[in-house]
C-alpha cells in the first residue's frame, strides 16, 4: 500500500520554500486512515508499550487512534498554557518558528514504557522536546512513530539511540 497518493503536497506553505505535506486528505478517507494506523500498529508491534504520548495537534490524530488500537493510554503533549493541572514545560525551535511544549507532571510514572507518535518528523525539534518531557518524568522511551519522515531534514540525528519508525519517507 502506497499511502503517499493520499497525501496532498502544497508548495510554499506556510512559507516560501516549504513543501507542506497535507495529511487531511488521508484523514478524509476512512479506509485509508484506518489502514495507515493499522500499519503503524504493525511497525511497533515488537515494542512493550504502556503509554503513547503525542504532541498537539496533529500528533493527536495519529497517537490517539494508535493508542486505541493498541489498548494503551494516551498522553497529550500541548502547547504552553493549555493544560489545566500542574505541568512541566520545555521550549524548542520548529522548522519555522519557536514554541513551548507542556505535559501534565503526573502523566507518566517513572519506568513506564512510552512510544511518542506524531504525523511528521521534520527537523526533529518537536519530537526531541517530547522525548525530553517524557524523560523528565522518568518515562522510558521505547520508540517514536510517524506517518511521514522528511529525510533531508535529518530529524533522526536529534534522536540518537531511539527507535524511529515512519510509514512514508520523502
Ligand atoms: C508540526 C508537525 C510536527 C512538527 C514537525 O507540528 O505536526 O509535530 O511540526 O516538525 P519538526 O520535526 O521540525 O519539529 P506544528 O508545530 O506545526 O503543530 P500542529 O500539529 O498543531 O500543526
Amino acid at each position: 500500500m502506497d499511502f503517499k497518493e493520499y497525501i496532498r503536497v502544497i508548495p510554499d506553505f506556510p512559507q516560501p520554500g516549504i513543501s507542506f505535506k497535507d495529511i487531511t486528505t488521508l484523514l478524509n478517507d476512512g479506509d485509508k486512515y484506518r489502514q495507515a494506523i493499522d500499519e503503524m500498529k504493525k511497525m511497533v508491534s515488537d515494542l512493550q508499550i504502556d503509554l503513547i504520548a503525542g504532541p498537539e495537534a496533529r500528533g493527536f490524530v495519529v497517537g490517539a487512534p494508535l493508542a486505541y488500537a493498541l489498548g494503551v493510554g494516551f498522553v497529550p503533549i500541548r502547547k504552553s498554557g493549555k493544560l489545566p493541572y500542574e505541568t512541566i514545560e520545555v521550549g524548542y525551535d520548529l522548522e519555522y518558528g519557536k514554541d513551548t511544549l507542556a505535559m501534565h507532571s503526573d502523566a507518566i510514572k517513572p519506568g513506564q514504557n512510552v512510544l511518542i507518535a506524531d504525523d511528521l518528523l521534520a527537523t526533529g525539534g518537536t519530537i526531541s522536546t517530547s522525548v525530553n518531557l517524557v524523560k523528565q518524568l522518568g518515562g522510558n522511551i521505547v520508540g517514536t512513530a510517524f506517518l511521514i519522515e522528511l529525510c533531508e531534514l535529518n530529524g533522526r540525528a536529534k534522536l540518537p539511540d531511539i527507535n524511529v519508525f515512519s510509514l512514508m519517507k520523502y
